[in-house]
């Protein structure tokens, strides 16, 4: 792989070993994949940063690199973690204390602590063709297909070495020809709601893997729901990068998105629909104990609808609810009177963590219930929890029954 002379400065520790350690990283990264050189990027997003993920090693890891001087040269922003740093939700203590020491040590190196996997809800917006190393797959989705930018999947070390030399290898999305599309699938079936969008992007992303799906009657929408079709999307398979006919940037129409290749139609109908339901689906018990909504993080929108349908009622006693969001939504919410109006029915609003990267199996909980198609992907594997998968309405209603009926 090409380098330029800066580059190879820095790759030979000219700026320090955190600097050449992440040179190493992209470098190896690149030589893999068969880029031809370092591009620049505008900005980086550091995700794997709850204990889960980083564990003891990568906590003390991350704060040696933080002790020899590493600092980001671009914006870097720092999805979730596994506690809520405003308030004590009964998670084990040593959990916590090694969970906010990762939290220390990427903002000793210059990271924004946004702990949220929804940074482009709020100030870190990337552009249209902008090159960016975002981690973080539904945020890495929904940059790429939504907004246009130029992203990899990457991983959470190489979005780090990204943010500290401000270079990403130049391959994948970030050429133009390798973002045309794989698959035609023809939406016969109407959808409405986050969880009608979750299910049928959870049955896209089984099919597809990895590959570029291209969806023709999509319907119209809203921002909150292209976010959670591209994380349904995103776990359920390994997708990237979508296009909508007529919706997203880079699809005006058939022929833009495949230019000139060859590509297989599918249909997806009232049955593909209700299959993605029951892939989400591996409740056993309709006794729910555990209703969490909000991965991806809720925006301001969904904060005020949950918040209205939650108005004057009350969370059965022995369920838990938390509504997962970030500390710029939640500070709006708490001014604008939706904090209260769901706490005072027993919910929890809470901030930086999620589910599934936090440690909710600690507290014992065994039937959830979610509109999160991500969510109800993973919590059966990784937090051990049955998991009945629908729209907010009927997890509400699962709240305040501790029931899941239907
Ligand atoms: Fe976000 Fe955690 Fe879900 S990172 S997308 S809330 S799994």
């Amino acid at each position: 792989m090409f380098l330029t002379d800066e580059q190879k400065r820095m790759r030979d520790g000219e700026r320090g070993e955190p600097v050449q350690v992440a040179m190493d990283m992209l470098c190896a990264l690149g030589e893999i994949y068969g880029a031809e050189k370092l591009i620049p990027v505008k900005s980086a997003h550091c995700a794997g940063l709850s204990l889960k993920s980083h564990g003891i090693a990568g906590m003390k890891w991350a704060e040696d690199m933080a002790a020899k001087g590493a600092r980001v040269v671009v914006p870097t922003t720092m999805n979730v973690i596994g506690v809520d740093r405003s308030r004590d939700l009964g998670l084990p203590k040593d959990w916590t204390e090694h969970q906010l020491r990762i939290e220390k040590a990427y903002e000793d190196m210059g990271c924004f602590g946004t702990s949220s996997c929804v940074p482009y809800y709020y100030s870190f917006l990337p552009k249209f063709g902008e090159h960016i190393a975002w981690a973080e797959s539904s945020a890495v989705v929904f940059t790429n297909s939504v907004l246009g930018a130029r992203d990899n999947r990457e991983g959470g070390p190489s979005a780090w070495a990204a943010g500290i030399t401000g270079f990403t290898p130049y391959y994948g999305l970030h050429l133009d020809e390798n973002r045309t599309g794989d698959i035609l699938f023809k939406v016969t079936v109407p959808l409405n709601g986050i969880a009608d969008y979750g299910a049928v992007g959870s049955y896209v992303g089984k099919l597809t893997g990895e590959k570029i799906p291209v969806f023709d009657g999509l319907g119209h929408p809203s921002t909150e729901e292209l976010v959670y079709f591209g994380a349904a999307l995103a776990s359920s398979g390994g997708v990237a990068l979508f296009h909508a006919i007529g919706i997203t940037p880079e699809a005006p129409d058939l022929e833009t998105v495949f230019r000139g290749k060859k590509y297989e139609v599918v249909e997806l109908g009232a049955k593909e629909l209700e299959q993605g339901y029951a892939n989400l689906t591996s409740g056993k018990s309709r006794d729910v104990d555990f209703v969490a909504l909000g991965c991806p993080h809720c925006s301001l929108a969904q904060v005020a609808e949950l918040a209205k349908m939650l108005e004057g009622k009350h969370v059965k006693e022995g369920v838990t609810m938390w509504i997962h969001t970030n500390m710029a939504v939640k500070a709006m919410a708490e001014q604008l009177g939706y904090r209260k109006m769901i706490e005072d029915a027993g919910a929890v609003l809470t901030q930086d963590l999620c589910v599934v990267l936090s440690n909710p199996e600690a507290l014992g909980f065994k039937t959830l219930a979610t509109h999160s198609p991500k969510m109800a992907f993973y919590a059966p594997g990784g937090n051990s929890l049955n998991t009945w998968y629908g729209s907010e309405e009927r997890c509400v209603q699962a709240a305040l029954t501790g029931r899941w009926e239907w």
